[in-house]
């Protein structure tokens, strides 16, 4: 008979567990998405050997992904024939509401970065190219920005809802991707303007979404570098939104001044992103998402909420604001006001 353990008080390794096989569910996730599985259940439940057939995957481990995908809830197994989950038929189904497809496409895509880690933090420097998806390569470019725009449409009332742009109707969306907040506030405000300044590999593929979206009248997208392009004058309200985790201090300090500087008194500036809290632990998304940052931009990362708040008032702008999205969303929004 063994000796019984002695109680002890060192935690439960199940987190440790769970954090080092992360990665299984993960690419479960992100292979089904690819390979189109959920779109094909859109209709109809199907058998594993039909699936098999129309992914041109082998049959039997077909049906270890089909359970594995069923083990995590992103389908549901009725006898020998599988189904969309009520979580996959909302978020997954090409052509659907509230399509997330593609920002997970862009996730994949960064499958492989996340494996060089190590290497990133050895260098301090990215391990992708950001190039390769701001206009680089076609593919990637596309994925990112179809995924930032599922994403936006996802959380965009969030932000129409914290931001009142009260009287302002001449928006400038610097580093706007899509353009996909642009054209949700143009939704709102029938009067409302906007121009949208990215890349142009970028721009090009927004110029299509904000049309698609039926504001392509009202919502222009002008190509440029948001580092070294004078920000075009005559807006009341300058929107930098997922912009920040890219850039250092000095340079989310030099996209604020600049803002100040295109608008006149009253414009309103409008900072949106991931923040963590002080001291950049947490929320625990956050600090995830500035090692991301770190694998794909020259100088990712993510930074403090508080601090933005900060860099607005020295940049003189005035009734500085922060408020968070409500949960899950990881985002935060910090507002001033042009002295
Ligand atoms: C994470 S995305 C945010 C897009 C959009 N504002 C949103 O919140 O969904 C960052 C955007 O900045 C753009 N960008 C990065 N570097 C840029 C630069 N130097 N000049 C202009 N745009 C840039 C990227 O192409 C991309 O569209």
């Amino acid at each position: 008979m063994p000796e019984p353990r002695a109680p002890t008080s060192a935690p439960d390794p199940a987190p440790l567990m769970a954090l080092s096989t992360a990665h299984w569910g993960a690419q479960v996730l992100l292979t089904a998405n690819r390979l189109g599985l959920f779109g094909l259940l859109a209709d109809a439940a199907c058998g594993a050997d039909e699936l098999a057939k129309a992914l041109s995957t082998e049959p039997r481990a077909t049906r270890l992904l089909l359970n594995a995908c069923v083990g995590l809830g992103l389908l549901a197994a009725d006898r020998d024939r599988y189904g969309l989950s009520p979580l996959a038929a909302a978020y997954l189904v090409p052509g659907r509401p509230g399509y997330l497809g593609d920002a997970f496409r862009y996730s994949d895509d960064l499958y492989t970065a996340w494996g060089r880690l190590g290497e990133a933090l050895a260098s301090g420097h990215p391990v992708v190219a950001a190039a390769d998806y701001t206009g680089g390569e076609a593919e990637r470019t596309r994925h990112f920005v179809y995924g930032m725009h599922n994403r936006a449409l996802g959380i965009g009332g969030a932000l129409l809802s914290l931001v009142d742009l009260g009287e302002r109707r001449r928006l400038l969306d610097v580093g706007g991707g899509p353009g996909t907040y642009a054209a949700l506030f143009a939704r709102r405000h029938a009067d409302l303007r906007a121009t949208v300044l990215d890349l142009p590999g970028v721009a090009e593929i927004g110029v299509e979404i904000v049309a698609a979206m039926g504001v392509g009248d009202r919502v222009h997208h002008q190509s440029g570098d948001y580092k070294t392009t004078a920000f075009p004058v005559g807006h009341d309200a300058v929107l930098i939104s997922g912009v920040f985790h890219r850039e250092t201090e000095a340079g989310c300090r030099d996209l604020i001044n600049r803002a100040a500087a295109a608008l006149a008194p009253g414009g309103l500036l409008i900072v949106s992103d991931v923040f963590t809290d002080a001291g950049g632990a947490e929320p625990v998304f956050a600090a995830l998402f500035g090692l991301n940052m770190l694998l794909t931009a020259d100088d990712g990362g993510v930074h403090a909420d508080a601090d933005v708040v900060q860099w607005c008032s020295d940049a003189g702008f005035t009734r500085v604001q922060r408020c968070s999205f409500p949960p899950p969303m990881p985002h935060r929004v910090v507002t001033g006001v042009r002295s």
